[in-house]
């Protein structure tokens, strides 16, 4: 019989030490999923602040000095509670020239991305790429590498060449807009092979691009969903990066994200004003009353109240949002609005808000309490992304019986089921989905959601479609575990 499975789950965030969005979730739920199915996932992080805090039973197991293009570092092995699960192995990179510092994980207090950004993630993917060699100072030894957007896309490239055993090599793309371009000259700053820069490497229009690297290199690719897959091995989704992908989609796999459904029930959720279910729906209604007071909007059980909670960005469609607001605000409706990210978007929004004090409120920051109470406390969740690789609110407000209207793109298509008569009468309608983004399109499909709002049997029969509907880990963990095991048969145990 072979030995267990062992993966290296290589990640820049991880809720709840770190999150600035899905992949913080992802990354806290997945190996916790895979764990549950006799896999050895244990997370390889950087030593941020917040996470060198957060983890327990430190002990230090590797001195990385020797890597002379990086500040000295140590690996510390320790533990992290994740989801009410038991403690789940991690491995921290602790190199206070990189990581002790305060702000984000990838910028500054300003927003300005931090300028050793390709040290900082260069170091993340050498010390991956050591852990799954044979030059690797631990016992413990992973069959696969799984690893997740740019900032651990050089795991692959640093293997390449290795001439001796190596573990196999997973990609996960959660956002192909992000890529990790640095100058032609972080080549040789990070120690990788001049030979290396080229277009059959890591090379991307005159730049290193960690992304195109881990898509180059890696054993194998997955996206967040089925759709999404397809998406990006065309214009405009793939990013430049369209060709590679299609000329790789025999590697390339999407499996769709699935949620905590521990940290996101609506039942035991500690966030709420009054947990409810699908058969108390009526206590919904509590949390909405209480999310209006707390916003200062006007309390109002009839008025149909509409929730966003995202990055502020162009993926996100937050420019529609302003756009459409005041139509949407003469419904009547009332709109809640928590995010940040663009100055200008939030500006924008804020002083749209100030024009409609009892109809219209915006919390600019990062709120995770705030962000449980809105999927409870609104009728309906807005996700106008442009494009979007799997999503995850939409599946946290189907779970608690807030219809999503979301745009038919990425995971939100594979998600959602829109309102038809059909599915209405085949009991698999959950949200409304808007084909196309323009503001009349998205206008037209809030018309319909806010149609269904008022007749209170059609709304309640979506609410419970929505939540009766399996979000969890289950399906998709036991599908990254598949290609674990293919992929695995090639290395040794
Ligand atoms: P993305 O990763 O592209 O931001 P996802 O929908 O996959 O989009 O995940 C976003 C995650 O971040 C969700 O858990 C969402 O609730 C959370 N989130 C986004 N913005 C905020 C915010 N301002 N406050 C609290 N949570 C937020
Ligand atoms: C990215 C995507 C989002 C996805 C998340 C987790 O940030 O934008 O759609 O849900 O990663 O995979």
């Amino acid at each position: 019989m072979r030995s267990r499975l062992r993966v290296l789950f290589i990640t820049s965030e991880v809720y709840p030490l770190c999150k600035t969005g899905g992949l913080g979730d992802v990354s806290a739920a997945l190996p916790v999923a895979l764990r549950a199915l006799r896999t050895d996932a244990r997370l390889l992080l950087p030593g941020y602040p917040q996470v060198l805090a957060g983890v327990k039973y430190q002990s230090k197991v590797a001195d990385f000095s020797h890597l002379t293009q990086f500040p000295p570092s140590t690996l510390l092995s320790a533990r992290l509670s994740l989801g009410g699960s038991a403690a789940v192995p991690v491995f921290v990179i602790d190199c206070p020239g990189l990581f002790q510092r305060t702000g984000g994980p990838y910028m500054d207090e300003f927003g300005r991305d931090w300028p050793d950004n390709v040290l900082r993630f260069g170091l993340l993917s050498k010390i991956g790429a050591i852990l799954s060699s044979d030059d690797s100072p631990l016992a413990w030894r992973p069959h696969v590498a799984h690893c997740n957007d740019w900032q651990s896309g050089l795991v692959p490239a640093y293997l390449h060449d290795y001439p001796g055993w190596k573990a196999a090599v997973l990609m996960t793309v959660h956002n192909l807009a992000y890529q990790g371009i640095f100058p032609p000259g972080s080549v040789a700053q990070l120690g990788l092979p001049q030979r290396s820069f080229n277009i059959d490497g890591v090379e991307y229009y005159g730049n290193l691009s960690f992304l195109k690297a881990g898509l180059y290199y890696a054993d194998h690719i997955t996206t967040v969903s089925p759709n999404y897959a397809q998406e990006i091995q065309t214009e405009p989704l793939g990013f430049g990066l369209q060709g590679l992908l299609a000329a790789r989609c025999d590697r390339l796999t999407g499996i769709v994200n699935g949620i905590d459904t521990c940290e996101w029930d609506a039942v035991t959720d500690i966030h709420l004003v009054k947990n409810y279910s699908s058969r108390s729906l009526a206590d919904k209604a509590i949390n909405k009353a209480a999310l209006q007071r707390q916003m200062g909007l006007a309390v109002d059980a009839e008025l149909p109240l509409f929730g966003a909670v995202s990055r502020l960005n162009y993926q996100k469609g937050t420019d529609l949002l302003i756009q459409l607001a005041p139509q949407l605000l003469g419904i009547p409706a009332q709109l809640v609005v928590l995010g940040s990210g663009d100055a200008a978007l939030e500006h924008q929004l804020s002083v749209l808000a100030s024009n409609y004090p009892d109809a219209m409120a915006v919390r600019i920051g990062f709120d995770e309490a705030l962000s449980h109470r809105v999927e409870a406390g609104v009728d309906c969740f807005l996700m106008p992304s442009r494009f979007e690789p799997c999503g995850l609110n939409q599946m946290y407000s189907q779970r608690y019986g807030t219809p999503p209207v979301v745009h038919a793109t990425g995971g939100l298509k594979d998600t959602v089921i829109d309102c038809v008569p059909a599915t209405l009468a085949d009991g698999s309608a959950s949200g409304f989905v808007c084909a196309s983004l323009s503001s009349g399109g998205l206008m037209h499909t809030i018309s319909r959601a806010v149609l269904a709002y008022r007749n209170k049997r059609t709304w309640l029969r979506i609410q419970q479609n929505g939540m009766m509907k399996d979000f969890s880990w289950r399906a998709s963990a036991q599908a990254y575990r598949e290609i674990y095991l293919e992929l695995s048969e090639n290395t040794v145990n």
